[in-house]
């Protein structure tokens, strides 16, 4: 079965590759999105280390002037998709949507020079670049060092319970008739709802009325949460970007700066409440109370130390497979419905990959295989149920496809992440 896996997952990059960029899956998502993008960039790593540089690159061309990398770039308008560029109004120099993603790129680039360090010019040009992404973040979504988005399409955990209270407080005026497309892909209790979904089109229509201006969101958005994906993705990124700044004799006292701010800040997410990292929203100063799998990418941000294991460790027991993206003993558990309860085998590599980066080989090992059995069994699905692993979403999915082919795969997976 497992050399099968290994060249379809090969075929889903190449049906994916509109030419310099990957489509997550046809249909659904018709555009280059920005961390599928990178993770795709190291499953092409496995054959064709020339093609995984250019994913990256194309994904920079879309940089906007404030150093902003956005989530969404249009490259050729597909009318199928909803909301398009008419509705986003991005600013920058390819027709985009207006908010970033979870920032892996760094992290990517690292690992990708130190297997091929042929790659290392293209790998300089891209430290500039990264550096501005980074201060983007730094200057615009740092509350005390901990990391806040102003969508939750941000953190790519589009329908969390974590948003609920936040969007309970928000009237989505303005919001009236639109036709979601999603829908129509996808059944719809895989999908959001409705009344999530208004409040998604009604932020969207803030910010792009404002012209994306960072300094007024700030003030006025009643959406401004820390994120748990985005503070520790962020802090792991700046890390990796550190060694880069090393290894090519630039200065580092920016970096380690950040990387102070974060680690302070990462406190910020800890609620003793429940004993874990979760969402803090600034507008009330509240926590959602939420175990997510975000919460569990503490170790691949280098925090906490053993603060997380024993819910790790009961959640691992509770279902056939983990790790599910609302904690099972959650009232907001929904084991079908996308980021309310659903596996995701990317999550799942950068889980394992913290908890071996911080002395948990056996668990890592653990959660590899069980993450390797998943898709082995049901295939490269968007996402899947934790109780017996039903594919979910979208099928042919690029990023689930990456991941087998970069770190689940028995036969090419290698991921090793400090080179
Ligand atoms: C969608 O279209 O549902 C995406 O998750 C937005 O990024």
């Amino acid at each position: 079965m497992t050399p099968d896996r290994d060249r379809e997952a090969r075929a889903i990059l190449a049906r994916n590759d509109r030419g310099g960029y990957t489509v997550p899956t046809a249909g659904l998502y018709p555009y280059q999105w920005n961390w599928d993008s990178v993770f795709a960039a190291l499953g092409f790593a496995e054959h064709d280390t020339d093609r995984a540089w250019t994913e990256i690159e194309t994904l920079f061309r879309g940089q906007w002037d404030n150093g902003m990398v956005p989530h969404i770039l249009f490259h050729q308008i597909d009318p199928e998709y909803f909301p398009g560029p008419n509705v986003w109004k991005g600013t920058g120099p390819i027709p985009s949507s207006g908010i970033s993603q979870p920032p892996i790129a760094a992290t990517v680039v690292r690992w990708l020079v130190g297997r091929h360090p042929g790659g290392e010019p293209r790998a300089r040009q891209l430290f500039g670049p990264l550096m501005d992404w980074h201060r983007w973040f730094m200057t615009w979504r740092n509350e005390g060092g901990a990391i806040v988005v102003t969508h939750p399409w941000e953190t790519g955990r589009d329908n969390c319970p974590d948003w609920d209270r936040p969007f309970a407080a928000i009237e989505p005026d303005g919001i009236t008739s639109y036709h979601r497309r999603d829908t129509s892909e996808v059944q719809t209790d895989e999908r959001p709802n409705s009344w999530e979904y208004d409040r998604y089109l009604y932020l969207v229509k803030l910010g792009a009325e404002s012209g994306w201006d960072e300094a007024h969101l700030k003030d006025t958005t009643p959406f401004r949460v820390a994120d748990p994906t985005m503070t520790f993705t962020l802090l792991r990124a700046t890390r990796d970007l550190r060694a880069l700044a090393e290894r090519w004799g630039q200065p580092v006292a920016e970096l380690d700066g950040w990387i102070a701010e974060m680690e302070a800040g990462a406190d910020r997410l800890w609620n003793d409440e429940i004993g874990a990292y979760d969402t803090l929203d600034i507008r009330s100063d509240a926590h959602s109370g939420v175990i997510s799998n975000a919460s569990f990418l503490a170790w691949y941000a280098g925090v906490g130390g053993d603060r997380m294991l024993a819910h790790f460790d009961r959640i691992a027991e509770a279902t056939r497979y983990y790790v599910p993206s609302t904690d099972p003993a959650h009232p907001a558990y929904e084991p079908r419905r996308y980021w309310r309860g659903p596996v995701w085998a990317m999550l799942n590599m950068l889980i394992a990959t913290g908890l071996g980066e911080a002395g948990h080989a056996d668990r890592a090992r653990a959660l590899t295989e069980n993450t390797r059995d998943l898709i082995a069994r049901k295939g490269f699905a968007e996402y899947f149920d934790p109780r017996d692993g039903a594919p979910l979403g979208g099928q042919t999915f690029t990023w689930t496809a990456a991941v087998w082919l970069a770190w689940a795969s028995p036969t090419t997976g290698r991921l090793t992440w400090a080179a």
